[in-house]
């Protein structure tokens, strides 16, 4: 049971089926990008504890393998705990990662891992006292949010006021909580893809994938790379972070650790245990995408995380507040060299919603951008009829 039917669960459908999974896609919309792939599929509000525990008595899937943070969590713990679905990669770790304040916090106080400077707040007049304490430029983040959703960057005390009502506005739950983080000056940021799987005896092994560079605009993601150029000290450390964050969340799966470079130092910044949308490059680059390895690794299969060629991907937005729309110039983009297109099946479309991805392979990470680019600006989203 996939909760959370967009596009990296579509993926994770695809993959998991082509093992003979039986799936069941969950979102709080009908007709979402993996409900189109899946056996069975069901609308629920997911952040309704009761709904999702009515469910899952209903279909008893094996597996419960969440897409999306915005989850009633504690009913996941509950579920787990009854003994008959395995939650990917546990229960633990997606209430702990759902939420900024859990997973900095075992991030930065139990394992010691280098971080931004940090406080939280959850009203204005301690949100001034944090950004006192912390010092400007610093960023404010709803602690249950992504894809820069309720995020600011604040230059000075001037920007405060304006950016509490930001956050508070844009919050999934507990609203008004923040987290206040110091800029960290880094050179470039990675996504460093990391696979817990069964050793084979018992026991657990940890894979990496090469990493993969991003651009980040208004905290969501424009392109990715792979793999993106570090020095051997740097991506031993990225990787010895990321060993160690994962390992105290637990379970198998792939997880998507992000971390920033400054030289040779590296600083985590926050985890998803699951899939990442930075990673689509990979269904260009690796002889096993991030999704087929998260379906791998949760089924206790073996995993090959090697990468075959270097690839970049780029976005494609939707351009428009509209639904059923269609797209025009899709020969154009599959005629770049090395391109390939993924067209989601979003049934609705907004100005910056996601609707598609171009992936492209090259002789290294320049041309394979410019082909992503090429092919990505290629494809005019149009009113559908
Ligand atoms: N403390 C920071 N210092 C520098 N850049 C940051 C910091 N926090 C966030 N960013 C930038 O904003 C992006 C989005 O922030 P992130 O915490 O990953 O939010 P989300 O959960 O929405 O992805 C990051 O990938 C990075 O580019
Ligand atoms: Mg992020």
């Amino acid at each position: 049971m996939l909760l959370g039917s967009g596009e990296l669960g579509k993926e994770v459908v695809i993959a998991l089926q082509r093992l003979g999974v039986e799936t069941f896609a969950v979102d709080r919309y009908p007709n979402a990008p993996a409900m189109q792939v899946a056996h069975g599929s069901r609308v629920i509000d997911m952040t309704d504890a009761a709904a999702l525990r009515a469910l899952v008595a209903e279909v008893r899937p094996h597996y419960i393998v969440p897409e999306i943070e915005a989850i009633a969590t504690e009913a996941l713990v509950a579920i787990e705990a009854e003994g008959h679905t395995t939650v990917v990669p546990t229960a633990r770790a997606v209430n702990l990662t759902m939420n900024r304040e859990g997973i900095r916090t075992l991030a930065a106080e139990e394992l010691g891992l280098p971080t931004s400077r940090y406080a939280f707040a959850g009203s204005l007049d301690e949100m001034r006292a944090a950004t006192d304490a912390i010092g400007f430029p610093c960023f404010i983040k709803p602690v249950m949010s992504s894809s820069g959703k309720g995020q600011s960057y604040l230059q000075s005390a001037a920007d405060v006021d304006a950016a509490w009502a930001y956050a508070a506005s844009a919050g999934r739950v507990a609203k008004g909580r923040v987290i206040v983080e110091g800029l960290v000056d880094f050179d470039y940021e990675i996504t460093l893809l990391t696979v817990r799987a069964s050793d084979g005896e018992g026991g657990t092994a940890t894979h990496f994938c090469q990493p993969i560079g991003h651009r980040q605009q208004s905290g969501d993601y424009v392109e990715s790379w792979q793999p993106q150029a570090m020095s051997p000290a740097a991506l031993e450390r990225a990787r010895e972070i990321a060993g160690k964050v994962t390992a105290a969340l637990g379970g198998f799966g792939l997880f998507g650790v992000e971390l920033f470079i400054k030289g040779d130092e590296v600083w985590f910044s926050e985890v998803s245990p699951r899939p990442h949308d930075t990673g689509l490059v990979t269904l260009a680059t690796q002889r096993y995408s991030e999704f087929e390895l998260h379906a791998r690794a949760l089924l206790g299969l073996p995993v090959d995380t090697s990468q075959r060629e270097p690839g970049a991907s780029a976005v494609i937005y939707g351009g428009m507040d509209e639904s059923g729309i269609a797209f025009e110039g899709i020969a154009d983009a599959l005629a770049v060299p090395g391109a390939d297109l993924r067209l989601f099946g979003k049934p609705e479309s907004f100005l910056r919603r996601r609707m598609g991805v171009a992936v492209a392979t090259g002789n290294d990470t320049d041309q394979a951008r410019a082909r992503a680019q090429a092919a990505a600006s290629a494809v005019r989203p149009v009113k559908g009829n």
